[in-house]
């Protein structure tokens, strides 16, 4: 079969395609055709939606973000003397993954090793054996959360930072090539110790771009990503890498707090954000956690254009994650164990977003609307598609008219609707036939601008 050739599109296109505030890292990594999976390899992860990050390490113990040790230039005996004190007290890993699936989630992603080189496992490749298992703790956080995962029937995910602030080589790696070259042997050698013992699902990549300039694709030269993930995927041929490496991955990323506005994004892709402020990924004392109502309208928004949503969270140094923190990931839980059909294994569409305003998903023959503003809606005309709608309700069941005409459709919304304060009215239209929407497009963002 003749292989279909991606459209290409440059930076500037993908914003205008867009018009929001979108903002994809580590975009024009390199090709590789025996690297490509196909679509319904990445379905179990587009149906999954919902995942949970979790930055822990010894950033957690210090309380001022993973990057203390580079922003206050910390001198490295000092920084690496914390690692004989990361004994975190009566901790189970089961609590994570309790809060996991208390937030609703099908996946978990963890920093099993940060910039700072310090890494969670049993790790022979680690430079000095700066590691849990050899120091202080003498435990294998990465195996305990693996078999965590598993027993609470969550995918399981790896964050691993190739680039390593240990290393002068980083900074200079032409000037320093042989001390670069260690930085090197010890990321393909824990690669395949994470890959090689623990399976993980996904693989996240952080950091490959080199002295903290250009960018992870202008550092491919260095790393060779598509022998790293060669070697990676020989372990699980179906492991999920994202583009983070140099090498283009196998979906897109959007990093941060801000707004996601704008239309269907017709590429896999996930948003990474902290449930808390966001001025930290790791433990922070007093990081105000998220409002419900925004953390609702921020996942509509991000699902009803396609992507997944991964939450981070900070435990602090005992691995203990917050009663505020806890509390909200719940909260946002329960709102998915009541509405997440409108939610999990849906696609975006088959309206167009109006920011602000409402979004659309699609399962089988349904369609949910996300009202996030019911005043708003009421005067809104939804486009005419190619899907017969048979009926209309508010998601409790109460009746919604609809007027089909030429100029597109009108619902009519109960009186009641929108008045309880919720953050999404959803209402579900059950079509007449399966829903026909736009579906992915085969696009590869240059990174051009
Ligand atoms: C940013 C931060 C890094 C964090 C990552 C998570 O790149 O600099 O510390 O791990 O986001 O996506």
């Amino acid at each position: 079969m003749e292989k279909k050739m991606p459209r290409e599109m440059t930076g500037a296109e993908l914003k205008s395609m867009l018009k929001s505030s979108i903002n994809f890292k580590s975009l024009g990594g390199l090709k590789c055709d025996e690297l490509t999976l196909p679509a319904e390899d990445k379905q179990w992860w587009r149906d999954a939606k919902i995942g949970m990050f979790v930055h822990w390490g010894l950033y957690s113990i210090l309380g001022r973000g993973e990057w203390a040790r580079f922003n206050e230039k910390i001198p490295k005996e000092e920084y690496e003397a914390l690692a004989d004190e990361f004994i975190p007290q009566d901790f189970d890993m089961r609590e994570w993954t309790e809060i996991a699936k208390g937030f609703g989630a099908k996946y978990a992603v963890m920093v099993t090793r940060h910039h700072d080189g310090f890494s969670l496992w049993n790790s022979e490749g680690s430079y000095e054996h700066f590691t849990s298992w050899h120091r202080g703790a003498h435990r294998d956080f990465v195996g305990e959360y693996a078999a965590a995962c598993r027993e609470a029937g969550l995918k399981a995910g790896v964050y691993y930072s190739p680039m390593d602030w240990r290393f002068p080589g980083y900074f200079d790696p032409e000037g320093l090539p042989e001390n670069a070259a260690l930085m090197k042997k010890q990321c393909y050698a824990q690669v395949e110790e994470l890959c090689s013992r623990y399976r993980p699902d996904i693989l996240w990549y952080d950091g490959g771009w080199l002295a903290h300039k250009g960018s992870d694709t202008s550092s491919a030269w260095f790393w060779e990503p598509v022998k790293l993930n060669k070697m990676a995927r020989s372990y699980n041929p179906k492991l999920l890498i994202n583009p983070r490496s140099g090498w283009e991955g196998d979906f897109y990323c959007d990093e941060g707090s801000h707004e996601i506005t704008g239309g269907i994004i017709p590429v896999p892709w996930e948003k990474n954000m902290c449930v808390c402020s966001g001025s930290s990924w790791g433990w922070m004392a007093e990081d105000p956690v998220s409002d419900f109502d925004w953390l609702i309208r921020m996942m509509v928004n991000v699902v009803c254009r396609g992507g997944n949503w991964l939450v981070n969270i900070g435990p602090d140094r005992n691995g203990k994650i917050s009663d505020e923190i806890r509390q909200r990931m719940f909260q946002v839980g329960d709102w998915l164990r009541t509405y997440g059909e409108s939610i999990y294994a849906t696609a975006a569409g088959p309206y167009e977003p109006v920011d602000n305003v409402y979004g659309s998903t699609w399962h089988e023959n349904k369609v949910y609307l996300h009202i996030l503003d019911v005043e708003m809606f009421r005067g809104c005309v939804l486009p005419n598609t190619e899907n017969r709608i048979q009926n209309a309700a508010l998601f409790s069941g109460e009746k919604v008219e609809v007027a089909e005409t030429s100029e597109g459709v009108r619902l009519t919304l109960p009186e009641t609707a929108g008045k309880t304060g919720e953050p999404d009215t959803i209402v579900v239209l059950t079509m007449e036939e399966k829903v026909r929407a736009g579906g992915d497009a085969e696009i590869y963002f240059t990174g051009k601008e």
